[in-house]
């Protein structure tokens, strides 16, 4: 009797441990998520804490939590519930900035856009020769432009133009589109942007290029959506790293956008976006030279002339054109040519004229290749 009862004893401690094994799981499952902050402000105990959604708190600190490590900038976790802070998160680089860094360079060039040869010059002069040569402009005593402003109808080639920039000089190339910051990474923008810059520092001689800025850069109206604040304090950010950085630092800025009007005054300041480059509808010579590129690769009958088919696309966008020589291509394959004659041309016209009536038209993004 007496070992059986020593034995149960003995079993019963084991299942009690267990219990409370299980119930500490249980306790860990329970607790609600972390809530991620950044410090703005220490005061003796008082810790003030901008939480990601952008309401900022007072809190208080986990004892546990060393307090040279609470500085202002730091990046914290918070209890979600009463907002304590429960650590302090390392510093290191995000994973979306570091993934926006394009490794391989983007394999658009000069030579694929056409129609565009003052603004590539205007590139060349003031995003590659001071990344290449800043002491020139020291020597002048001027100040090369920070950053470039690309704008013009959509379609137009911005986004090409940028990407060729990049292609062409052996600085690295961060892109961001501005789109993508203000909606997919709510409360994150004005961090994006910090360590954006941050990085680009540290990789120069670097190019930064942010796409459709208007989507962050619009105008500040006394907006009271979250969301618009949001969008706000991302451009105050990017506003603030542009101010913070030497022109003659070999960090480089191109926005695009076809919006311009909506854009901020602000960001067009100089020391800021001090350079527009306008990229607006090619004219005939520059027609020509984009249906000349888009037909590099097209079998196309020798009968046609394209300079002349270009006087019949006045207006058109070269993505507009690209889109002409796609329907061009089909109407061939259609009519079982094995080459595009003049016929299958006129009717990619009429079917991108007819296509201009529609409002809900768009060329669609997978033709654009
Ligand atoms: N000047 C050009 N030369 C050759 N192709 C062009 C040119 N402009 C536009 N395209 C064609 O149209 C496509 C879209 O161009 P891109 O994305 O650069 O336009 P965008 O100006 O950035 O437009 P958005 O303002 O809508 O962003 C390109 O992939 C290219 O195929
Ligand atoms: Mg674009």
């Amino acid at each position: 009797m007496l070992t059986e009862k020593l034995f149960l004893e003995n079993e019963c401690n084991q299942l009690k441990k267990k219990a409370n094994r299980l119930d500490e799981e249980i306790r860990n499952l329970k607790t609600p998520p972390l809530v991620v902050g950044n410090i703005q402000d220490v005061s003796g105990d008082d810790v003030i804490v901008r939480s990601s959604n952008g309401t900022v708190f007072l809190v208080s600190v986990n004892k546990r939590i060393d307090p040279e490590l609470l500085v202002a900038g730091a990046r914290v976790s918070l209890n979600q519930d009463t907002l304590s802070i429960i650590d302090v998160l390392v510093d290191s680089w995000d994973p979306l900035v570091v993934a926006s860094e394009v490794i391989e360079k983007p394999i658009v060039t000069y030579a694929d856009i056409g129609g565009v040869d003052q603004q590539i010059k205007d590139l060349i002069q003031s995003v590659e020769l001071p990344l290449l040569n800043p002491e020139a402009f020291k020597k002048m005593g001027i100040e090369p432009p920070k950053g470039v402003l690309l704008t013009g109808p959509p379609g137009t080639g911005k986004t090409m133009l940028a990407k060729a920039v990049a292609n062409s000089t052996s600085a690295t190339f961060l892109g961001m589109v501005g789109s993508e910051l203000a909606q997919k990474y709510i409360g994150e923008g004005g961090r994006l942007v910090r360590e954006l810059f941050d990085l680009a520092r540290q990789r120069a001689p670097a190019i930064i290029f942010i796409d459709e800025i208007d989507a962050i850069g619009s105008k500040r109206l006394d907006s009271s959506t979250s969301g618009d604040r949001e969008v706000q304090r991302t451009l105050m950010q990017l506003l603030a790293e542009m101010d913070g950085f030497n022109s003659l630092e070999n960090v480089k800025i191109i926005a695009a956008t076809n919006r311009p009007e909506l854009l901020d005054r602000a960001l067009l300041r100089p020391g800021r976006f001090d350079r527009v480059i306008d990229v607006g509808l090619p004219d005939l010579a520059g027609r020509t030279h984009i249906l000349a590129i888009l037909t590099k690769d097209v079998p196309l009958d020798s009968k046609i002339d394209l300079a002349g088919f270009a006087r019949k696309t006045e207006g058109f966008t070269g993505a507009e054109l690209k889109a002409l020589i796609i329907e061009s291509g089909m109407a061939a394959i259609e009519a079982g040519a094995n080459k595009v004659e003049l016929k299958h041309l006129s009717a990619g016209h009429s079917r991108i004229v007819k296509n201009r009536k529609d409002p809900l038209y768009g060329v669609p993004e997978a033709l654009y290749g």
